[in-house]
């Protein structure tokens, strides 16, 4: 089979870049420096950025560039254990099923933006009137129709860019990726010159620097910089495997990690300012508006759009058209990985491959789609972010580090201009893991104290562990069947 490559270098960071900045950099950042330390938490972060995000991403790029290889394969040819490639896969596999979710209420959020009509009351709107929300999770209570509406359009669209490959990608990204810029910059101008704006940005940045002596702001650092950059999904993998055989890993891999990272912080400003603004509006103090995830999306920014002295329809609609573009690219690239390992394994071809790959996630969805899906959401995310990614992660490391690291950053040294030394190995063999075996210590000591979220104890066995049990035991399994099919192609 001829190997399909990017059209060029930019091609290939702007489709990264698209996978890393997503909606997190604009409802998880802001919110998670707020409650870290303000200013202060940029110290963190930038240490995370320099010593686990660049060297992550230098590794996932070299390791497929080097394969030319999804993970699994990748991770077969470097040392016999293409199942921390499916691990990787799967932990992506359950991620963009809810993340998909929530694309579709963007889809169904642009259709409402037109003449702001979550009205006064968008809290209400949002969780009474458009989730329908019920008591507890296991009041299923039935579809939310529009939901699945919006759901079947965002997988209509993923399938759409995917299924002729990495061309179409590559223009795909060409917009996907400035436009929501753009917007951002566009929300940043109108944020900063509203009324309160500064007071919304003081709360941003007033650095806290007492906050960086509590161990939990560091892991809260680290846990950010590889949700942002889409680290340990096999995605890095998958797209650096469509690489021309001469480009340059480690600059990509910094350009990538820094373009992700100064959009976040420029989101910041998006979001402070606003924020300031609406607090004034309602004559409150800004810490009481100040909301992360999906409240920060449907709740208090639309709240604040609606209150603009101007242009309502009009900004309305950039904020959701910013949304989705913001998670598409995201979306897609965790299904193109997952494709990738797919088509590796059984030799499928692209279009059946990725029918697969948008079924199965899709089918899996539905459960969000009901009355008690935020509830099953905020669950299977706590649980696959805080242990499943973290520990396909520290694997990740591991095994390369101790079968691979040298291979690997002869490999980076001889194809690009930046060349990486023994600062490499230590990030990769030692520290990031040890942070990221420690952050799962410590979440599974929290998740024994106290029950995640409130909610009950067989909620968060099914939606939780079990979903977290099954990413590994499917991981073995596939890793044993894709084994003997790479075994057999090896001759
Ligand atoms: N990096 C994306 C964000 O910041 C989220 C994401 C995670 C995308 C994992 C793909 C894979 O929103």
């Amino acid at each position: 089979m001829e190997k399909e490559l990017w059209s060029g270098r930019g091609a290939f960071i702007m489709a990264a870049v698209g996978s890393a900045v997503g909606l997190g950099n604009l409802w998880r950042f802001p919110y998670v420096a707020y409650q870290n330390g303000g200013g202060a938490f940029l110290i963190p972060w930038l240490v995370a950025l320099v010593t686990a995000g660049i060297p992550l991403m230098m590794l996932e790029f070299a390791l497929g560039h080097k394969f030319r290889a999804g993970a699994p394969k990748s991770f077969h040819k470097l040392s016999r254990s293409g199942w921390i490639g499916w691990g990787c896969l799967l932990n992506g596999f359950v991620i963009v099923s809810y993340y998909a979710v929530v694309i579709g209420w963007v889809f169904a959020y642009l259709y409402y933006s037109f003449g702001a009509q979550w009205g006064d009351n968008a809290e209400n709107f949002f969780f009474k009137q458009f989730l329908s929300l019920s008591s507890s999770p296991g009041q299923i209570g039935g579809i939310r129709w529009p939901i699945l509406v919006g759901l079947a359009l965002t997988w209509i669209s993923i399938f759409l860019i995917i299924f002729k490959g990495v061309k179409i990608v590559g223009k795909v990204v060409a917009i996907t990726v400035p436009l929501p810029t753009i917007l951002i910059l566009l929300f940043v101008i109108r944020g900063v010159t509203l009324d309160g704006a500064m007071e919304g940005l003081k709360f941003y940045l007033k650095p806290d620097f007492g906050r960086l002596l509590d161990p939990k702001v560091w892991l809260a650092a680290y846990a950010q910089i590889f949700f942002s950059l889409s680290l340990a999904f096999g995605i890095m993998i998958a797209y650096a495997s469509y690489l021309h055989e001469r480009s340059d890993i480690t600059g990509s891999a910094i350009a990538t990690s820094v373009i992700n990272c100064g959009t976040s912080f420029v989101a910041g400003f998006a979001v402070f300012s606003v924020l300031g603004y609406l607090a004034l509006q309602k004559g409150v103090e800004v810490p009481e508006v100040v909301a992360g995830g999906p409240s920060l999306a449907f709740v208090t920014y639309p709240t604040a759009i609606r209150l603009l002295p101007f242009g309502v329809s009009f900004f309305g609609l950039c904020f959701f058209i910013m949304l989705l573009t913001l998670g598409i690219d995201s979306a897609f690239s965790l299904v193109e990985a997952f494709v990738a390992g797919i088509r590796d394994t059984w030799r499928l071809s692209r279009t059946v491959a990725t029918i697969i790959a948008c079924l199965l996630p899709f089918a899996a969805g539905i459960i969000f789609t009901t009355k008690a899906g935020l509830f099953w959401l905020d669950i299977v995310d706590h649980y696959i972010t805080n242990f499943g990614l973290t520990l396909f992660g520290a694997l990740e490391c591991l095994f390369v580090a101790f079968f691979g690291r040298k291979i690997l950053r002869e490999h980076m040294n001889s194809v690009s201009n930046v060349k990486v030394g023994r600062w490499w190995d230590f990030c990769i063999g030692i520290l990031t893991p040890l942070i990221l075996i420690v952050s799962i210590v410590m979440n599974f000591i929290e998740s024994v104290k106290k029950a995640y979220g409130g909610y009950p104890q067989w909620a968060l066995a099914v939606g939780g562990w079990a979903v977290v049990a099954l990413v590994i035991i499917l991981a073995l399994i596939l890793g044993r069947i894709s084994k003997r099919r790479f075994e057999a192609e090896e001759g």
